[in-house]
């Protein structure tokens, strides 16, 4: 099977695998509480692809050019299979780079299991090292001090790791120079996020949104900061180091800049479905097609099929959308996985 294109000429290089719908977080912006509570419909276990199902899909996209392979949720560590997956798909399937994107609360427990795993890197989650201000991005009150610790047993045992950092407007935006400060000295690349207009009901607005040419300008203004160029096309963060020689971080503006020209990322939900976008509203049912008896090759034309017919620019297209009204329902980002 050769390596199919889509309408715009993008290759299929990424997968983003979302292996649970289920999160021990309620990060307002992600799943608010009044919305996942008590009477959420979650995926039920027989919905969700199991470790022999994702084998099969995952050597499908294989075939057709994949070779990074992330892992999210909800947050991917609640799944007890999951070290195992990441064996599979670094021993077994042969995966090239296979990262995990995660809150950090379990991570203490899990780093070496996922290490011995040969799990190749790992993204944290962490938008305040204050502990009031975190407890209410985790919706729950958590601590962060737990998460800190599982990135420093991460790190002790060699994993690359960079923090995730979704910026808010006067809610963490006051404490970009702390996160640059205790990470770097640390070794860790921060990337600050715009906040996204992800799913129906994050509350979004773009006043709460600070643009990536803002958050470099005020962190240059203490350490002075030059861009770098991307690690490989189509990286979805913009780099810049510090001039003092002390590390890095990363700009990902997919408000204010968005990077839809080069995006190569399939996403694949708990329970089977490609969307090919993360702003899709509708999913390809591959374990749908898996279950009523695809095999290898029709898997394989499927997706390829699926691919080339891709026209998906959301965030190149959002500023038109905003101005005209046209809002759409969109899918959850604890079900595409981010
Ligand atoms: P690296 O491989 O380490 O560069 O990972 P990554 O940045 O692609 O993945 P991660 O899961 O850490 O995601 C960081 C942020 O980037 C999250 O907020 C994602 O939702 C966002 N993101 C990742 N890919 C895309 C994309 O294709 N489009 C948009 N709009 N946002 C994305
Ligand atoms: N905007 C930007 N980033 C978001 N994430 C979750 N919701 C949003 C949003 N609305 C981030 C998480 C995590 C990554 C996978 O996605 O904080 O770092
Ligand atoms: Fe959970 Fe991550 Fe969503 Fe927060 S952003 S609710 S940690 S999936
Ligand atoms: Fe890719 Fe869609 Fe994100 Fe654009 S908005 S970069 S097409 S996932």
């Amino acid at each position: 099977m050769g390596h199919p294109t889509d309408q715009f000429n993008r290759p299929l290089r990424d997968l983003r695998i979302s292996v649970t719908d289920r999160c021990n977080f309620r990060c307002p912006y992600c799943m608010p509480k009044e919305v996942f509570g008590a009477g959420y419909q979650f995926l039920r276990d027989p919905q969700l692809m199991t470790l022999g199902e994702l084998t099969r899909i995952v050597r499908a996209f294989r075939a057709l050019g994949v070779d990074k392979v992330r892992l999210t949720g909800g947050e991917p560590l609640l799944r007890a299979d999951v070290p195992e997956l990441v064996r599979i798909l670094k021993q077994d399937v042969g995966v090239k780079d296979v990262a995990l994107t995660t809150n950090g609360w379990l991570l203490e427990k899990l780093a070496p299991v996922l290490r011995t795993a040969g799990l190749d890197r790992l993204n944290v989650s962490v938008d305040s090292l204050d502990d009031t201000t975190a407890g209410k991005l985790n919706g729950l009150g958590f601590s962060v001090t737990r998460v800190l610790r599982g990135i420093d047993a991460a790190a002790a045992l060699g994993f690359p790791i960079k923090i995730n950092t979704v910026v808010q407007r006067g809610v963490n935006d006051g404490e970009l120079l702390a996160l640059c400060d205790y990470f770097r000295a640390r070794g860790h690349a921060v990337r600050f996020i715009e906040f996204m207009d992800v799913g129906n009901t994050n509350h979004w607005s773009a006043e709460r949104v600070v643009p990536a040419k803002e958050i470099v300008a005020r962190i240059g203004e203490k350490w002075p900061l030059e861009a770098v160029g991307p690690a490989y096309r189509g990286e979805v963060a913009s780099r810049y180091r510090y001039v003092d020689g002390r590390g890095e971080i990363g700009l990902i503006s997919s408000v204010t800049e968005p990077f839809c020209r080069d995006c190569h990322r399939a996403r694949l939900s708990a329970d089977g479905k490609l969307f090919t976008c993360l702003f899709a509203s509708l999913g390809w049912d591959v374990l749908g097609a898996l279950r009523a008896g695809a095999e290898a090759a029709g898997l394989e034309s499927y997706l390829s099929r699926v691919w080339s017919g891709r026209l998906d620019r959301y965030s190149d297209e959002r500023a038109e959308l905003l101005a005209t009204g046209e809002a759409r329902a969109k899918i959850e980002m604890s079900y595409i996985g981010g």
